[in-house]
């Protein structure tokens, strides 16, 4: 159905035949299409080097719609939009083939010109296509143009200057989109909701009030088939660099004036600057790194890091980490903000946990110890929802407390409709609203923080493996928070 509201765009996929491709985009675009978020006026193009045609490409569609969604209703109109191009990113040919083959397409659905490229493929293309689409002239259509980018953007500060200036050669900032898929999931945008919605959080959410901040991401699996992306990378900057400090960034910043995409941005840019920057010698007493052992998880025996993959057997990598930021301003000094993140942990589960600063005096529990201080915890998956930790008086006589919860889960809009991360940022993209994507100063903040932790590994070889598959990371972790007199809040005790 086409409807003159919804966005319309040729979407042009590099990387086509990948993962991504298959287990997000494809039924993410499917899923829009079915809500009538698009209409009839778009088109797909996947390329990749493979030799594969239209037919190949669409049964393959059809196949990632069964296997992420079990459903392909309409799927022969859906597929229909998707068209395949064997392309190879060095030669011009491909590009000004492209360009003809886009150029069809519009005249065929109607797009008005707009094109989207999206980039989901080995990051050390990323700026020599970005250089070439505009010096093809991909760019010049009718309409509007805009680059997606995957993660990782660089591989530290310099390559992501270095690569940003490549890019920014092609495209302006406000036509990139820089991929952050936690910015796409639905309670990590009702962060700022939260917050600023509510007067009784918003007034309390300062050093005066708040203790600690503890942002976990554990992970049930292990590298997968992943090993020489990640092993290139590790979980600082696979997850810290980008998803735990963006969620950083979204619990310090102030109040935006509006809601505007610079107004957040620049709030958000804000809080990152605040990121105390460690010196090298500092970095051992406020970041713990890890890396997995064999273990057993759910009955199964796991192999640690170090066997999964034949290149991994003397890897310094690091599969968990855990660090203590601070964030010096007036709204947040002294109060540490611990984040926490690791493959093959004992399970898959993102939160959040506000812990609020104690009572002065322990009137309504026996011993000190049984104290029970607020805490706010944000699910962010498997379950969404808010709980909210409060102390009540116990049924019957006298009259002392027991910790009591309040629950919100969010059941999603209406079950399969319930929009995931990239249906929600490639919608976004359509419509031209680059809020929920990463601006280059958040970049270049966070790779600089976490620069100084990554050069400081690099220096000294860790003693690893560290901690066993199945658990939730090395003791280090803990005593990070036990030295400044916390816990980690964990999962699994408390929900
Ligand atoms: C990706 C990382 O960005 O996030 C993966 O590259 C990780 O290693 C994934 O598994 C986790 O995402 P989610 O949405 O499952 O928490």
């Amino acid at each position: 159905m086409t409807n003159l509201h919804t966005p319309k765009a040729v979407i042009v996929i590099f990387g086509a035949t990948g993962d991504l491709a298959k287990r997000k985009l494809f039924p993410s675009i499917y899923k829009l299409y079915k809500s009538g978020k698009i209409g009839d006026d778009f088109a797909v193009v996947g390329l990749a080097r493979r030799p594969w045609t239209n037919d190949v490409f669409r049964t393959n569609v059809r196949e990632s719609l069964q296997n992420a969604l079990s459903m392909e209703e309409d799927a022969e109109e859906f597929t229909s939009h998707f068209y395949y191009h064997p392309f190879d990113v060095t030669q011009a040919e491909s590009y000004t083939e492209l360009n003809g083959l886009i150029t069809d397409l519009e005249s065929t659905y109607k797009t008005d010109g707009n094109r989207i490229f999206y980039l989901a493929m080995a990051p050390e293309y990323f700026g020599s296509i970005a250089h070439r689409l505009e010096e093809y002239g991909l760019k010049n259509s009718d309409g509007w143009t805009r680059l997606v980018i995957e993660k990782p953007f660089g591989h530290d500060l310099k390559s992501a200057k270095e690569l940003n200036k490549e890019i920014r050669v092609a495209f302006n900032e406000d036509q990139i989109y820089r991929i952050d898929h936690y910015l796409g999931k639905e309670m990590v945008q009702n962060i700022e909701v939260i917050r600023f919605a509510n007067g009784i959080f918003e007034h309390l959410w300062n050093n005066r009030s708040i203790s600690n901040v503890q942002i976990t991401s554990s992970e049930e699996l292990g590298v997968e088939e992943r090993a020489r992306y990640y092993d290139h990378s590790g979980a600082a900057r696979d997850m810290v660099q980008n998803h735990m400090l963006q969620m950083v960034a979204l619990l310090a910043m102030e109040p935006p004036i509006k809601l505007t995409t610079d107004e957040i941005r620049s709030e958000k840019v804000k809080a990152l600057r605040a990121l105390r920057q460690l010196e090298p010698e500092e970095v051992d007493e406020y970041f713990v790194r890890g890396q997995y052992g064999k273990g057993t998880m759910k009955g199964k025996e796991l192999v640690g890091y170090r066997e999964e993959a034949d290149e991994l057997h003397d890897s310094n990598t690091e599969t968990f980490v855990a660090g203590k930021v601070m964030i010096d301003n007036y709204r947040w000094a002294g109060v540490p903000f611990y984040i926490r993140t690791g493959k093959r942990m004992a399970e898959k589960c993102t939160k959040i946990v506000v812990e609020f600063k104690d009572i002065p005096m322990n009137l309504y529990y026996k011993e000190e110890a049984e104290k029970h201080p607020n805490l706010l915890v944000i699910n962010i998956q498997p379950n969404e929802g808010i709980t909210l930790y409060l102390n009540a008086k116990k049924s019957g006589m006298g009259s002392m407390a027991e910790p009591i919860q309040l629950s919100y889960t969010n059941n999603g809009v209406s079950g399969i409709n319930t929009p995931e991360a990239y249906e929600k940022l490639l919608f976004d993209c359509m419509i031209g609203d680059t809020t929920n994507f990463t601006h280059w100063d958040e970049v270049a903040h966070s790779w600089a923080f976490i620069d100084t932790v990554l050069n400081r590994w690099q220096e000294v070889k860790a003693d690893f493996p560290n901690y066993t598959s199945g658990s939730m990371g090395p003791d280090a972790a803990n005593q990070l928070l036990e030295k400044d007199g916390f816990h980690w809040w964990d999962v699994a005790k408390n929900e």
